[in-house]
């Protein structure tokens, strides 16, 4: 057995759905599934019912956090229509602020470029903003970057002609970095037939094996791997109107190690896009005595009756994969051992309210 350490990981991109959606997942069953994959720290996404888009909202999701999470956590705030003026002031306790530009699950979503220009004039320069923008609206925000002479982050890019563009744009020096998902890199089109209709519905879509490739092709050019994990149960992505998203905090390791040993990428690389840059980028603290344990040979079959996400499936199910997370140690306590989640909810800490209080 060959057991590697690395850094606590860091996903940049998840969904826990509490308030509002708690079948679907919460943050006990959310920081658990991210125990379970590597990680000690998640950045939690806005789209909730309700959307955490002021102080109110934002009090709620960290309320309850603090009950129920079991690794380290930040929570994005949503950019709307109405909640510019408000932002600016709940800057240092959010992960970031996070702009929702095209067509995906739950209510955030800002059309009028007035509002994008005013949320890039409120929102505090050195804290991050995060954008769903797909296509030419990816282009659109490279420019708001270049006008407001900040940073941008682009979540979940998936297309050869972005991962081309923000190429471009860092070499003309535009503050632009950018995430990709597992499923965009291990996973295509040819794959939604076997996946199903309902399941395989995803925003953004997944895309050609021409897009795929060129993800691979284009890797010093991609920041940060992140989840985007998004769980629905598989009784609403069977339905007639499915929701878009896939669970992932369980699955990208093993996915990762596998290409590892297929040569695709190192091990420096994942630390680099999984911890490195994460903290770079997001401006997040080190949290002591937290490393991983990974053992790198061992072979096994994605099957989501063993996971911990409440939404009980994965796209990536009957996958062969090789590595596994085997312990996480969390701020000197043994978090995760041997499939077992050992960290109790309400043991993880709220990065950005550390000496807050
Ligand atoms: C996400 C969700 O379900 O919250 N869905 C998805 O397909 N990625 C929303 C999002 O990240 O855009
Ligand atoms: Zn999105
Ligand atoms: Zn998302």
């Amino acid at each position: 057995m060959s057991t590697v350490r690395l850094p606590g990981l860091i996903d940049v991109h998840v969904h826990l759905r509490e308030p509002g959606a708690t079948h679907k997942e919460d943050w006990d069953s959310g920081t658990a599934a991210a125990l379970a994959g590597g990680f000690t720290l998640v950045l939690a996404m806005p789209n909730t019912q309700p959307p955490i888009t002021d102080e109110t909202s934002l009090q709620e999701a960290l309320r309850l956090a603090s009950q129920k999470a079991r690794c380290d956590y930040a929570q994005y705030l949503g950019a709307g229509a109405e909640n510019i003026d408000h932002l600016a002031s709940l800057a240092p306790r959010a992960a970031g602020l996070k702009m929702y530009l095209d067509q995906t699950y739950g209510p955030l979503r800002l059309d009028d470029m007035r509002h994008w220009m005013a949320h890039f004039e409120n929102w505090p320069q050195n804290q991050p903003i995060v954008a769903h923008a797909e296509g030419r609206t990816l282009a659109a925000m490279i420019l708001m970057a270049e006008l407001f002479n900040r940073s941008i982050h682009l979540a979940h890019v998936s297309k050869a002609e972005e991962i081309v563009l923000i190429r471009k744009a860092k070499e003309k020096g535009v503050q632009v970095t950018c995430e990709v998902c597992p499923h965009h890199l291990f996973l295509s089109q040819e794959d939604a037939l076997s996946i199903g209709e309902g399941r395989s519905e995803v925003r953004p879509r997944l895309n050609s094996l021409e897009d795929q490739r060129s993800l691979w092709e284009n890797l010093d050019v991609i920041d940060c791997f992140a989840t985007d994990h998004a769980p629905h149960t598989l009784s609403e992505k069977d339905s007639n109107n499915p929701p878009p998203g896939f669970p992932g905090l369980e699955t990208i390791l093993p996915l990762l190690f596998t290409a590892v040993h297929q040569g695709k990428l190192s091990m420096d690389d994942i630390v680099l896009r999984l911890y490195t840059n994460p903290r770079k980028i997001f401006n997040l603290p080190e949290q002591p005595n937290t490393w991983i344990e990974v053992d790198l040979d061992q072979e096994w079959i994605i099957r989501a009756r063993e996971l911990y996400s409440r939404c009980a499936w994965t796209p990536f199910e009957g996958r062969r994969v090789k590595g596994r997370v085997e312990r996480v140690v969390l701020r000197g306590k043994t978090a995760y051992e041997e499939g077992r989640v050992l960290a109790w909810p309400g043991y993880g800490q709220s990065i950005r309210e550390i000496g807050l209080s």
